[in-house]
């Protein structure tokens, strides 16, 4: 395996995959991911609609994969937030993108994300959710979770289906992305520092 350093700001030069080792290999995830849906097939046993609804951009891909093995009626909605710019810190500021919803009450709501760091994104998602909707259940599916990296300043909530406990890295692939890039990734790999940039604003 070669490594290369990448100095440039240019994000087209980021784009190096050879270099990525998997964290979680395509067949770690998709088994952990049947399971997942094996879980929330039981909790919503009997239930006549699921709302899912999917934090993009990150949450493309394990929604895709995970709604294939629901067994339920889902609706499959999807919202944009963003909160970590072109860095590997979150901004620690919620930009909400796109908030279009249909109406949620008296709904089964799951949210599906892909990771959980600050809690920052979730806290201010489900509490918009809550501000507006009379929601009859509302319960999270999150891939990743880093737990170390929680802020102390969040409100501790439960997350109720979780993929990995992973460690507080800067994850990429399988939707995750650094500076716009590597979503398209089938797998998770640790992004190595040496292929960082200092943060430039993205729009
Ligand atoms: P939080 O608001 O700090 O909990 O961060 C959650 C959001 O930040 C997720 O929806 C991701 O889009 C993004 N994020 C957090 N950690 C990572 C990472 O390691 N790689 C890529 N994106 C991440
Ligand atoms: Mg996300």
């Amino acid at each position: 395996m070669t490594m290369t350093a990448i100095t440039d700001t240019d994000p087209a030069k980021l784009y190096n995959i050879d270099t990525l080792e998997p964290y979680f290999t395509e067949g770690q995830l998709q088994e952990r991911i049947q399971a997942m849906a094996a879980d929330i097939n039981k909790r919503y046993a009997g239930v006549d609609r699921l709302v899912i609804i999917s934090i993009l951009k990150g949450s493309f891909m394990f929604t895709s994969d995970l709604v294939r093995h629901l067994d339920m009626p889902c609706q499959i909605e999807f919202v944009r937030l963003a909160s970590y710019g072109a860095g590997t810190k979150s901004t620690g500021e919620v930009k909400p993108v796109d908030l279009t919803l249909p109406d949620l009450n008296d709904k089964n709501v799951l949210i599906v994300e892909d990771i959980i760091d600050t809690g920052l994104t979730l806290h201010f998602f489900m509490h918009y959710l809550k501000s507006l909707h009379k929601i009859r259940t509302l319960r999270l599916a999150v891939l990743l979770d880093k737990k170390e990296a929680r802020s102390e300043e969040i409100p501790k909530f439960p997350v109720d289906f979780v993929g990995f406990e992973v460690a507080n890295e800067f994850l990429v692939g399988y939707g995750l992305d650094y500076a716009g890039l590597y979503r398209n990734l089938p797998y998770v790999a640790i992004l190595p520092e040496d292929q960082t940039v200092p943060a430039t604003p993205t729009q």
